[in-house]
């Protein structure tokens, strides 16, 4: 494994940490599906301990740093010129259905700009991470993006709508379009972080997403771009819009997409 910055070390070691308790709370839904109450508030529980235990190792190391995390909000937020953004688990309807495909992601941002990523699915044992100007990888291994150059050959993912979404008709006839138009076999896992490292590891060619969080995606960007992909943000801030892909069908997904 090749963590070589204090700050990709500090991200693994958090992760690690928090992921004990989230692997051994995956192995209780089961029993809890069949329960009348459902397992629900068990996963709420599930989703803030393992963000508090992320977040107690990284301010341990800089307590003055900014936080950005799904449940809690904002911590130290003057402080924009250093900032942790996690995800505690991205795909948590998969983990509340016992379906293992979810992940916990972590980014380290300076001045608005992602320096390091890392997301760890902890059923699978796969990591992804990645500095800026140190290359992708995946547990041991380098990563690049796929080859494909068109988009009848290419495998995409997507995801959404979410709950309440004001644009959930449109969400849904852009994915029929994509599919017709295309000839691309389009899948929807229910991860955007999972979605955004396959893409990076090559296992998915290009992937789009209407109305993400920030924390949905933040570490998949330095790790898609360090993997030769491409990162489009139409609305970086509030209800994030995303087009990633290998570079190579960009263009031509970018053409069939209505995304504003
Ligand atoms: C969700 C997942 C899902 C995406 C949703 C996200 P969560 O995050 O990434 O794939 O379609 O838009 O909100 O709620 O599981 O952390
Ligand atoms: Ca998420």
């Amino acid at each position: 494994m090749r963590l070589n910055s204090p700050k990709m070390n500090l991200m693994y070691k958090a992760c690690m940490k928090a992921s004990r308790s989230l692997i051994r709370d995956f192995g209780e839904i089961e029993k809890l599906q069949v329960s009348s109450k459902g397992p629900a508030d068990f996963v709420t529980a599930a989703d803030r301990r393992t963000e508090k235990i992320i977040i107690e190792e990284l301010l341990k190391a800089h307590p003055d740093f900014g936080v950005l995390s799904e449940e809690i909000g904002q911590i130290n937020e003057a402080n924009k010129n250093n900032r942790w953004i996690i995800d505690p688990i991205d795909g948590t309807i998969n983990f509340l259905h016992g379906i293992p495909h979810f992940a916990i992601s972590i980014a380290y941002e300076e001045k608005e700009e992602i320096l390091c990523g890392l997301i760890f699915d902890p059923i699978k044992d796969e990591i992804f991470f990645a500095e800026k100007g140190s290359g992708a990888f995946f547990n041991n291994s380098r990563i690049r993006v796929s080859k494909k150059n068109k988009l009848k050959d290419s495998v995409l993912v997507t995801g959404g709508p979410k709950f309440g979404s004001l644009k959930k008709n449109k969400i849904f006839e852009e994915y029929v379009k994509v599919s017709k138009l295309t000839n691309a076999a389009v899948r929807k896992f229910g991860s955007a972080a999972l979605a955004m490292s396959y893409v990076a590891a090559g296992r998915f060619d290009g992937y789009w997403e209407w109305e993400l969080n920030y924390w949905d995606i933040a570490a998949g960007i330095v790790i898609l771009k360090e993997a030769g992909g491409y990162v489009d943000l139409k609305k970086p801030k509030k209800n994030v819009n995303v087009v990633a892909t290998n570079s190579k069908i960009h263009e031509e997904l970018n053409s069939v997409l209505s995304i504003d």
